[in-house]
């Protein structure tokens, strides 16, 4: 038995899947999902068959050929990787395995109908990466593995679902279409619809993702619609928002080639999603707090969309290797940013990124470890240590590369990694011996291994040097002086500048003056969530505790773990942390039920170390 993957149970020496049948039946009164999946496997196999599971009950396995029973068992659980199921083959290329998943699935967010912004009807969705696509169905949930999947999903009417894969079908239940798992007479009842889907591309499991609900719709341009959890209201917004969408597409084409599946849709989730953004294929989930109004939301989109090719087309083997995903991301994002809204805009996220990694090397100067790009995660559950280090390093790493050889040899250099290693699932390794065979001598020019094996910020990592840059930090060191910036100064200035301000005044400022600096422009109540995180996060830091009841109001409305790891930890750990504690207990007691499974584990943790 060799593993693959710190994360997961799959075994080197037995067949990887590629191919997944699923039906899934949506129970929304008992929040669990009663479920089939017949696995394919490329060749025949005789012994044990490892899957990952986690909260998952597996009724039955059977040889779909004979619909004879097949020995199985479960493992006792790992608090990160869950349990194996090992089925025993003697000959098999396939195998149904009925099961049925838990109200506690880590992937799953089941909301009431009281918990959506209609109030008239429940509704769930997925996060699967990075290790939760397990806790929805048995599979190798590594990213080493690559599937290609048809799902069947039941569910009430009027309800409807989305997926990140092509919608074939939408029809009445058929007799049989449920078997070995879901009993007919649960399958075809009357009040009930079935969503066909087909996803012929093949995904790493992470990249599975569902949505169900009311859902409305519009379509944006050529390979986008919009789709919004709700009605309308949050819809014509988005529409608004995202108008330019083909131009951003069309732009990253030209920079990474073309666009390879083929739909580019958005789907805005409710309120609670715990990401800005994931980047499922075919279908994109949002934070509805993208929408703000003015083009910023383009830059998640941005980001999500260059997942297309860096993450999706040419993913990170192991979550060790995550930086492959969020650094070229990162770096592409940012490519993209530059060419549709101009090369200032780029420079600011550049600027915001730059602070965000040096915070995080406070955060880990007691694990430095974290700081690497390439990481040891054995043990360590990857939820626990996400943070900026993959995407900020790992940028600041392949701009390192760009600045050596110039950006016409950088883009080549990457449109060949693109075409090479597209549809694979790489390591750091592959990476950097690709790296050497196509630049010759890169690594006389640049330590490679200090940036990938080392820990912290490497000395020729480049402090940000753009105008807008060195101004907007320069006002904020002038904070420290007791000045305030002049109305003048900040007159263009939209979210992205305040973010930036805002994250570099110490939090050691006094608390007058940040109460004065909100008094003068209204940054608690923006409508900006990272202006207002990065206030709140400042003011809290400052002892200003007359901020405590808008702190609360935010960690009720919002999911985003971003914002809840931000303004959890600044409670716990301000110089008013003794209430800060109290009323981040109460707040998390409160607001616990609204936020994702993931969500929940992340304030816990936060907690297990603080409090
Ligand atoms: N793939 C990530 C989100 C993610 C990472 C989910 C790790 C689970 C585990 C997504 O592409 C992402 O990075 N989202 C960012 C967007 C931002 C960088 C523009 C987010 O949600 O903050
Ligand atoms: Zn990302």
């Amino acid at each position: 038995m060799s593993p693959v993957d710190p994360h997961s149970f799959t075994d080197s020496s037995q067949p990887f899947c590629t191919n997944i049948a699923l039906a899934l039946y949506l129970d929304f009164s008992s929040t669990t999902i009663l479920g089939s999946v017949l696995i394919l496997l490329p060749k025949c196999h005789s012994g044990s068959l490892t899957l990952d599971s986690r909260d998952i009950s597996v009724s039955r396995v059977i040889d779909p050929v004979s619909l004879s029973p097949l020995p199985f068992s479960i493992s006792s659980t790992d608090p990160i990787k869950g349990s194996s199921l090992t089925i025993t083959l003697s000959r098999h290329s396939s195998v149904f395995i009925a099961f049925s998943t838990s109200p506690s699935s880590s992937a799953l967010q089941w909301l009431s109908p009281g918990q959506t912004s209609s109030g008239s009807h429940p509704f769930v969705y997925t996060q699967c990466q990075p290790i939760h696509a397990r806790s929805v169905f048995p599979c190798q949930d590594t990213p080493a593995a690559r599937i290609c999947y048809a799902a069947r999903i039941n569910l009430p009417l009027p309800l409807c679902a989305v997926m990140s894969a092509t919608k074939v079908a939408r029809s009445k239940p058929v007799i049989g279409e449920g078997f070995p798992g879901i009993p007919d007479s649960l399958w075809c009842s009357e009040d009930r619809i079935v969503e066909h889907f087909s996803m012929e591309q093949p995904i790493p499991p992470y990249l599975f993702a569902l949505a169900a609900g009311e859902i409305s719709e519009q379509a944006l341009g050529p390979r986008t619609t919009v789709y919004a959890a709700g009605g309308s209201e949050l819809l014509d917004a988005a529409a608004r928002e995202f108008r330019g969408i083909e131009d951003i597409v069309r732009a990253a084409e030209a920079l990474f080639g073309p666009y390879e599946w083929e739909r580019f849709d958005l789907l805005l989730l409710p309120p609670s999603f715990p990401y800005g953004g994931m980047e499922n294929p075919r279908m994109v989930f949002l934070t509805p707090l993208v929408i703000k109004g003015d083009d910023t939301g383009a830059q998640v989109v941005a980001h999500e969309l260059a997942h297309s090719w860096t993450g999706n087309l040419i993913t990170n083997k192991t979550n060790e290797d995550f930086w492959l995903n969020e650094g070229f991301t990162t770096y592409a994002e940012r490519r993209i940013v530059e060419a549709v809204q101009g090369k200032k805009r780029a420079d600011l996220n550049i600027g915001i990124g730059w602070r965000g990694l040096n915070d995080e090397m406070e955060r880990f100067k007691d694990n430095m470890e974290f700081t690497k790009l390439k990481t040891k995660q054995e043990g360590v559950d990857p939820d626990d240590v996400y943070s900026q280090v993959p995407y900020e390093k790992g940028f600041q790493f392949l701009l390192r590369i760009e600045r050596q050889i110039g950006r016409p040899a950088f883009d080549e250099f990457l449109n060949k990694y693109i075409t090479t290693f597209k549809f694979q699932s790489i390591d750091t390794e592959t990476f950097l011996e690709f790296l050497k065979a196509n630049l010759p001598g890169i690594e006389n020019q640049i330590n490679l291994q200090l940036w990938v094996e080392g820990t912290g910020i490497p000395p020729d990592a480049m402090e940000p040097e753009s105008t807008i840059y060195t101004q907007i930090v320069s006002l904020a060191q002038e904070f420290k002086l007791g000045k305030m910036p002049r109305e003048d100064e900040v007159v263009d200035w939209n979210g992205q500048e305040w973010e930036l301000y805002l994250e570099n005044l110490p939090n050691s400022a006094e608390a007058s003056q940040v109460a004065a600096l909100d008094a003068r422009y209204k940054l608690s109540g923006s409508g900006d969530w990272e202006v207002k995180v990065a206030f709140l996060q400042l003011a809290i830091s400052c002892g200003c505790k007359q901020y405590f009841g808008e702190v609360e109001r935010s960690l009720k409305q919002v999911g985003r773990m971003k914002y809840l790891r931000t303004l959890y930890t600044a409670l716990v750990q301000g110089p008013a942390k003794e209430e800060g504690k109290v009323l981040a207990r109460r707040i998390f007691t409160e607001a616990r039920e609204f936020y994702h499974p993931i969500a929940r584990g992340v304030v816990e943790s936060i907690f297990s170390k603080h409090l």
